[in-house]
């Protein structure tokens, strides 16, 4: 077997990928995790605007928003035509897909509006579920997190794939701080449906959440009454009703990611339906609220997500919350860690690539990057030297613009200095993976210099995405730069803060 790079599958213990987790997981061993907690987009039709307004990436990872469009198709017929790749999927892809069909019937067709996303929905998550249901072990469970908005249709849709013999709890997170409006009840709740792959041997410890006994009641029966001279319990089995505050702007937690959950939530679960040693797989790992828990309770980790937006703050929450280096401590997937990854990344998606790139030196990818604007922007703080006080720091503003193509030319030189100009930029990074041309380095000399402690730099810097783009922190440019804070709401990790220097 091998992963999603034709390389020979090694122990997936404490890996992190980047990608579609339905290819990911097609290519991983039948029975590898004991649990699955997975948090996929809800189809709540929430738009979770306000991490990067309008980037593609954006788009892709916060668009709860879902179309009957080509990958809608692509997903029904990962169903409705099962290659067969795992034999033991093929009765559950035949079920699955009757299961599909029903739901059209429901939803007339679902060609129009919250008919047709629900039903792209439905055609995105089966053949997802039905991969999670064979990656578990045969006592493991999932655990899937949903809303009100599609919880009956995935209930469903579990049946059929996991057997309704082995549903065991539909669990309600009960938030509290949910925003009211004047025409219905307020939303305060989520909804996690737990399901066993057996019926009879899973793993819940019990006492590992066990809940106080709220009345007298049972002190006197151990003290008095009938159980007189027994050693009393030490709590009761919780209720599947969880009361526990989701994250709110000022959290601590908080890394900026819009989908973020608590991790007391993920610890909770984690205690309960696995032990030390176990692996916990998350197929939409977001900013790794799962994995950190995981990691937490000494429990080994797997995560899966889209975009590279995500894999930036979970790397940080790793490193920072339990000093994981990447590739030392964890593996890492599908993500750039080597030149060679971020020529694959760039083929195969330069989105994506653009992201990485400009999210790597701290910056924010823009919105409508295609349009011949940019793709990433920020502020850069000049210091007199790394340790002057806060007061002596000069804040730029800084735009990036991404190339990952051979074809390099002057035109986007000047493309690049128009944006620099519109936006008032001071300092403006064109990034390349290959060596630009004599004519735009003679060109990006019209864009000036600026003055910094009595030395002049050049406001239009090239800079190749050369071994050196990986080390932790630096980056190539003969500058004392730091890249400045973003909003106080993004930010989990005060203080420290990335030197853009060599
Ligand atoms: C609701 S968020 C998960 C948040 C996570 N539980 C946390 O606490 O950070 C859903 C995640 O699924 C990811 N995602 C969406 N479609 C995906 C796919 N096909 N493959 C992998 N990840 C996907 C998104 O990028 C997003 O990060």
């Amino acid at each position: 077997m091998a992963d999603v790079h034709n390389r020979p599958l090694k122990t997936m213990r404490n890996t992190l990928y980047f990608g579609d987790n339905l290819n990911v997981m097609r290519e991983m061993q039948s029975g590898s995790y004991h649990i699955c907690y997975l948090d996929p987009p809800f189809n709540s039709g929430r738009n979770y605007n306000i991490f990067l307004a309008g980037s593609k990436a954006q788009r892709k990872a916060f668009d709860d928003i879902w179309r009957w469009d080509d990958a809608a198709r692509h997903n029904q017929a990962a169903v409705l035509h099962y290659d067969g790749h795992h034999p033991e999927l093929v009765e559950i892809m035949d079920n699955v897909s009757h299961c599909l069909t029903g739901f059209d019937n429901i939803l007339k067709g679902g060609s129009k509006g919250e008919a047709e996303s629900m039903r792209a929905y439905l055609a995105f998550m089966a053949p997802r579920l039905a991969e999670i249901w064979r990656l578990l072990t045969p006592n493991g469970s999932v655990y899937l997190h949903c809303d009100a908005h599609a919880s009956h249709y995935l209930k469903c849709m579990l049946d059929v794939i996991f057997g309704s013999a082995n549903f065991q709890n539909e669990i309600i997170w009960y938030y509290k701080n949910a925003s009211r409006g004047k025409r219905r009840l307020a939303k305060a709740h989520d909804v996690i449906l737990w399901y066993s792959k057996s019926p009879r041997d899973y793993t819940f410890n019990r006492d590992e959440i066990l809940v106080p006994f709220e009345s007298g009641m049972t002190e006197w029966r151990y003290a008095k009454g009938g159980q007189s001279g027994k050693a009393m319990p030490k709590g009761k089995t919780p209720d599947d009703v969880l009361v526990m505050p989701s994250l709110n702007a000022m959290s601590k937690e908080r890394l900026g990611y819009p989908t973020q959950k608590p991790l007391a939530l993920l610890e909770w679960i984690i205690k309960a339906a696995t032990k030390p040693g176990d692996i916990v797989f998350d197929p939409f790992c977001g900013c790794g609220t799962a994995l950190d828990a995981a990691h937490g309770l000494k429990r080994n980790w797997v995560g899966i997500d889209l975009t590279v937006l995500a894999l930036e703050p979970m790397e940080r929450r790793l490193r920072e919350r339990h000093n994981l280096q990447p590739k030392v401590d964890y593996r890492i997937e599908g993500y750039p860690t080597t030149r060679e990854d971020a020529i694959l990344l760039a083929e195969q998606n330069p989105h994506d690539f653009a992201n990485w790139a400009v999210t790597r030196l701290g910056l924010s990818p823009t919105p409508n990057s295609n349009d011949g604007g940019f793709d990433g922007s920020g502020k850069v703080v000049l210091w007199e030297n790394h340790h002057l006080a806060e007061a002596t720091r000069m804040s730029l503003p800084v735009i990036a613009e991404v190339k990952s193509g051979r074809s390099l030319n002057p035109n986007q030189v000047r493309a690049f200095r128009t944006a620099m100009q519109d936006t008032d930029a001071a300092i403006g990074i064109f990034i390349t993976l290959h060596p630009v041309t004599r004519g735009m380095r003679n060109l990006s000399e019209a864009a000036g210099t600026f003055e910094h402690n009595g030395k002049h730099y050049p406001r239009l810097q090239f800079w190749q995405i050369t071994d050196t783009y990986f080390e932790e922190g630096l980056i190539p440019v003969n500058l004392p730069w730091q890249i400045d804070e973003r909003p106080k709401a993004e930010r989990h990790y005060g203080g420290e803060q990335t030197y853009l220097t060599t």
